[in-house]
């Protein structure tokens, strides 16, 4: 397929087909750095342009949320000094974008397990919540310390303390359905649309396991570092032609 002249405007995507959820496994800043015989750390720091790319990406297609997966459950294993590193780098990134974002009508929101972060960064994380809950031209969410288990598993006690006096009906998949995702750390939020994993490996690495369940997933070889607004487009365009069938026959209409 030949691409259309620069000059030439690239044909709008379709609202309708446009992913109301995006959510972003942000892999490879790792070995961007090995291959350039850099620390590992410099990879995370050289992420936070494609972060900002993405962002801006994301504010020109009109996705209404995107979530992006900065630090996971299990990256807790990883050597001290690199945990400290994207600790400090999450900081600081925080610190430095907030103006821009708030100014910019981005909302922005934290999922993930908070008791496990330096109070000072719960502080934050909590002042940034708040300066831009009225927002609306992009609900930005950032997984941090987030695990789709660590997830599943707060709603399930929330669900159970939630009920602990009166008797849930049980019987009802619909009604638990919906009382259980109240207790997800995306609760009233829509499903995820778009799935994307940069970085070359094809797996989930426990990231909105429950909200992934129809997602369409994408995954691309290009590491974090390199991703752009070019390639974040390029992702939802591929969405856009997808037929979705949330388990239907082919060709039923599912809006
Ligand atoms: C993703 O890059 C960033 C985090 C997990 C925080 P990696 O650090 O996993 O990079 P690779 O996978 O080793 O290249
Ligand atoms: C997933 O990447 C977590 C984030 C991008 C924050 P990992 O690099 O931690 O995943 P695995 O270990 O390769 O599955
Ligand atoms: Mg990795």
């Amino acid at each position: 397929m030949s691409r259309a002249p620069t000059n030439e405007p690239a044909t709008a995507i379709d609202p309708a087909r446009r992913p109301r959820h995006v959510a972003i496994v942000m892999d490879g800043n790792g070995r961007w750095a090995r291959a350039r015989h850099l620390p590992r750390k410099m990879g995370h720091q050289r992420g936070r342009r494609a972060v900002r790319a993405t962002i801006r990406a994301a504010m020109r297609l009109e996705i209404p949320i995107l979530t992006l997966f900065a630090f996971s459950s299990e990256n807790w294993s990883r050597p001290a000094d690199e945990v400290d590193a994207l600790m400090k780098l999450f900081i600081n990134a925080l610190e430095k974008e907030l103006d821009e974002l708030d100014a910019n009508g981005v909302r922005l929101g934290f999922i993930g397990d908070r008791s496990r972060l330096d109070p000072g960064v719960q502080r934050l994380m909590a002042v940034a919540e708040e300066r831009t809950a009225d927002n609306r031209r992009l609900h930005l969410q950032i997984a941090v310390s987030y695990g789709g288990q660590w997830d599943i598993l707060q709603a399930a006690r929330r669900l159970a303390e939630r009920h602990a006096d009166e008797a849930l009906d049980l019987d009802d998949p619909a009604v638990l359905a919906d009382e259980f995702e109240k207790g997800l750390a995306t609760a009233g939020q829509p499903a995820v649309d778009l799935f994307i994993r940069t970085g070359g490996e094809k797996r989930l690495s426990n990231f909105l396991l429950w909200q992934s369940a129809y997602a369409e997933l994408y995954f691309t070889d290009v590491l974090w570092p390199r991703f752009d607004e070019a390639a974040f487009e390029q992702a939802v365009r591929w969405f856009s032609g997808r037929e979705r069938r949330f388990g239907r026959a082919p060709g039923e209409d599912v809006s």
